[in-house]
């Protein structure tokens, strides 16, 4: 059995003001089926979990009823509320602690996050399957690599070194190197060796590896959260587990992913997603548009309509009170703007 994990405590903010504060990312529907991408993301693991019981869910506080709103057959012992989120080391470390308590050292824990999306559910559980054989076996840390697209510096990047082995058909080898969000030269020079992967965002171990894991390279983290429990979460330090152990650690492994991945990190990802060939436009409105190509229109009024004229790569979001003009590739500046915006509107 496995004890996966979701990540949903992010604010998702580059898909503001579609994401607000009491309403991010995870709560929206954003790959064209009725289901959040918090709900696909639990369906998706509930066969691996064989069940609710062993499925964890851990937020922040602010988002906590709409989380248990979205999944109302979650064991409410199973959801973790963080006072305050601080990112995803702390995440990581309180969760696989209240696993071990329960379940002791040897229970298998994954750690997924929120906002993937997949496209071959039963080759993603072969590969989960291939990683929990591992982490049974060996004491890992076990990644998942994505064959990487581009030089993106918003990615973790992997090296792959020797092979250690087969488990349920797919190849592991020992991590070389774990180098999270380099930039762009970086990026580029790890491309061109053929050696890199993206890291996923999800990876799995034993409860007792990831503890001593953390013991030794994170003990800022993990030993406040033991000694005082939660309530200390606001004197830990905002780290995320790729900087806060997976750069740090030897004794992590990588698995080929091969199930058609994509992070939904902002709008773009929507229309790698959702364009069809031969049609303009991505739209989530009514839409009127005149020599307009390349854009992402969305109102969440029904009786919107956006009329446009002359534009290309554009995006343009209407939600109650506010309206969002962006060009595509400047998608990632709105988190700044929502820094000098003093409350949201
Ligand atoms: N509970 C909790 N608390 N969850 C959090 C917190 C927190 O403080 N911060 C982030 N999360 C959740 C997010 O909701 C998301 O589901 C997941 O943790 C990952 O956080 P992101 O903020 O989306 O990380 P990222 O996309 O920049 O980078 C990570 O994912 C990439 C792949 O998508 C890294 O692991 C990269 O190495 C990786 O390539
Ligand atoms: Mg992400």
């Amino acid at each position: 059995t496995l004890f996966p994990v979701i990540l949903a405590g992010g604010k998702g903010e580059r898909f503001w003001p579609l994401s607000r504060q009491n309403r991010p990312k995870q709560f929206l529907n954003l790959d064209g089926t009725d289901r959040s991408l918090l709900q696909a993301t639990a369906d998706r693991l509930l066969t691996l979990a064989s069940g609710w019981d062993n499925l964890w869910v851990i937020t922040s506080a602010q988002i906590a009823q709409g989380v248990r709103e979205q999944l109302p057959e979650l064991p409410s012992d199973n959801l973790l509320v963080e006072l305050q989120g601080r990112d995803t080391a702390a995440a990581v470390a309180w969760t696989s602690l209240e696993i071990q308590k329960r379940y002791g050292d040897d229970a298998i824990i994954g750690f997924f996050p929120a906002d993937h999306w997949i496209a071959d559910q039963e080759a993603f559980v072969c590969t989960i399957n291939a990683a929990i054989e591992l982490a049974a076996t060996q004491a890992a840390i076990v990644t998942l690599g994505i064959k990487p697209a581009f030089p993106s510096t918003g990615y973790g990047y992997i090296e792959q070194g020797e092979k250690i082995g087969s488990f349920n058909e797919l190849p592991a080898y020992h991590v070389n190197r774990f180098t999270e969000k380099p930039d762009r030269q970086t990026a580029e020079n790890f491309l061109s060796t053929g050696r890199f992967s993206w890291n996923s965002g999800m990876f799995v171990f034993r409860a007792g590896v990831v503890l001593k894991e953390l013991h030794k390279h994170a003990p800022e983290i993990i030993e406040p959260i033991e000694k005082f429990g939660p309530d200390i979460y606001q004197d830990l330090p905002k780290k995320s587990i790729d900087y806060a152990l997976m750069e740090k650690t030897d004794i992590a492994y990588v698995l080929p992913a091969e199930f058609g991945w994509d992070d939904l990190g902002d709008w773009n990802a929507i229309e790698r997603l959702l364009k069809k060939e031969g049609i303009p436009n991505v739209e989530f409105a009514t839409h009127v548009g005149l020599d307009t190509q390349g854009s992402i229109l969305y109102s969440t009024n029904e009786e919107d309509v956006i009329v446009t004229i002359g534009l290309e790569d554009v995006v343009i979001v209407r939600d109650r009170n506010v309206t969002l003009i962006v060009k595509k590739d400047r998608t990632q500046e709105i988190k700044q703007v929502l820094k000098t915006l003093q409350s949201e509107p």
